[in-house]
């Protein structure tokens, strides 16, 4: 039986493996929920991207706020990544991996000035600029402290990529980027200000897009205004086409990434854009489908509406069903001959909307493990503590190896830090 996603992620007879490592043993063996990805599966998603791009000056820069784990940051960079780093706290992690600061772009629409500060002392690469605003108080940071910082400004260019609207960022609507009507005022303001260096120009317009036509229709809009820019004396260096290339949850059919970047490369040569260094910000399209999130049946529980199957993880382990009713396989680790049902697939947390899987079918007892598919991206960077639930232990497979790469979450580790009241006050 073939999986959508992953080929890295598949039955062998009657068991489900990653690599050559079998699911359920892994779950045996470390426990359960458990985060399971796959290197060979990242690798080779990191490289679809590279091999469009060979022969130009270009840099991926990964959206670690997909999978923040210090291995998976760790495997990426090993293999020539650069990062899109959202909040000082990413700052901090992909440094603690060992990446070099002129390999990480700061994107964000609230940077605050001590975030900046510390970007700027270990030297990023570029900070993405959101708005007018945010200009005006980088230039200062930057210039206070004898600092220059290398700036793209983020547009929005107006552009529907027809995805879920709570991960659509290109609209007039949407919190997100410089409108395209301010954006030529903003970067003459960027050139005039102190302490403020422009490089390049970006935009992100949303995630999960299974189509190359928005994509096409904001590179435009981006070229309009870089000509426009250009043509008032300002170099635009690199030209920053952001992220969201959607993947198979289940029967999506998004172009691949060699099929999207070769494409916005022709329109950008045709275009007479070609001498200008690329960079792309994917999160989801290169970890997503490497990952699976490994969970034990509790209970099987019929109903007279509905049946369910309660498994040990849950919302707060994976809030993307949830938050966005997003669908993603559900399926046994060992296939068994029978009886099938269709259960609603839930987790042991106190509300309704903690459900992981609806109307799915499926041959499995109390004990069983199953594996929530396409697990790798905003999956565990998305977990929380709620009802007090340590986060979930993660494992990095290759071939025939597993290496825990985060502890499971102790209880104790759940409220360090909290402070009783003193007894005076009870
Ligand atoms: N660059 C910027 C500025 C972004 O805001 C994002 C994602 C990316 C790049 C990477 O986008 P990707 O290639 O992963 O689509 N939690 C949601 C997705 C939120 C995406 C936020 N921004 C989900 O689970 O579907």
């Amino acid at each position: 039986m073939t999986l959508p996603g992953s080929p890295h992620i598949a039955y062998r007879g009657d068991e489900l493996f990653i690599e050559d490592c079998r699911l359920s043993d892994l779950a045996r063996r470390f426990g359960t929920p458990l985060y399971v990805y796959s290197r060979a599966s990242m690798l080779a998603a990191l490289a679809a991207y590279q091999r469009a791009l060979v022969g130009r000056d270009h840099l991926v820069c990964y959206a670690m706020k997909a999978n923040s784990s210090l291995a998976v940051i760790q495997t990426f960079a090993h293999a020539g990544c650069g990062f899109d780093i959202v909040s000082g706290g990413e700052l901090e992690r992909v440094l603690a991996a060992g990446v070099p600061a002129s390999k990480i772009v700061f994107s964000g629409v609230g940077k605050t000035r001590a975030e900046m500060h510390r970007a700027l002392d270990v030297g990023v690469l570029c900070f993405n600029v959101e708005s007018e605003a945010e200009l005006g108080v980088l230039s200062q940071v930057a210039a206070g402290s004898g600092n220059t910082a290398r700036v793209s400004l983020r547009i929005n260019p107006d552009v529907d990529p027809g995805t879920h609207p709570y991960i659509s960022t290109g609209l007039k609507g949407n919190k997100f980027g410089i409108a395209h009507e301010q954006a030529l005022a903003c970067y003459l303001q960027a050139a005039a200000l102190p302490g403020l260096e422009v490089i390049g120009i970006d935009c992100h317009i949303g995630s999960q897009i299974t189509d190359t036509g928005p994509y096409l229709d904001a590179l435009d809009r981006l070229l309009d205004l870089v000509e426009s820019i250009e043509a008032r004396g300002i170099t635009v260096h690199h030209l920053d086409l952001g992220g969201g290339l959607g993947i198979t949850y289940t029967d999506e059919t998004p172009p691949s990434a060699e099929v999207l970047v070769r494409s916005l490369l022709e329109r950008i040569d045709a275009r007479g854009h070609g001498h200008r260094k690329i960079m792309f910000e994917p999160g989801r399209s290169l970890v997503g489908n490497a990952g699976v999130l490994v969970s034990e049946v509790l209970y099987v529980k019929p109903g007279e509406q509905k049946n369910f199957c309660i498994v040990d993880a849950a919302m707060n382990d994976l809030m993307r069903p949830a938050m966005y009713q997003a669908w993603m396989g559900i399926v046994a680790c060992r296939l068994r001959d029978g009886p099938e049902a269709v259960y609603d697939v839930v987790g042991p947390i106190c509300e309704s909307g903690d459900w992981l899987g609806r109307d799915r079918t499926l041959a499995v007892q109390a004990g069983d493990f199953v594996a929530v598919l396409s697990a790798g991206a905003y999956s565990m960077t998305m977990a929380s503590n709620y009802n007090t639930r340590g986060r979930a232990a993660e494992l990095m497979v290759s071939g025939d190896q597993a290496w825990l790469i985060r502890d499971r979450e102790q209880v104790s580790e759940l409220f360090r830090g909290e402070h009783l009241l003193p007894a005076s006050v009870l």
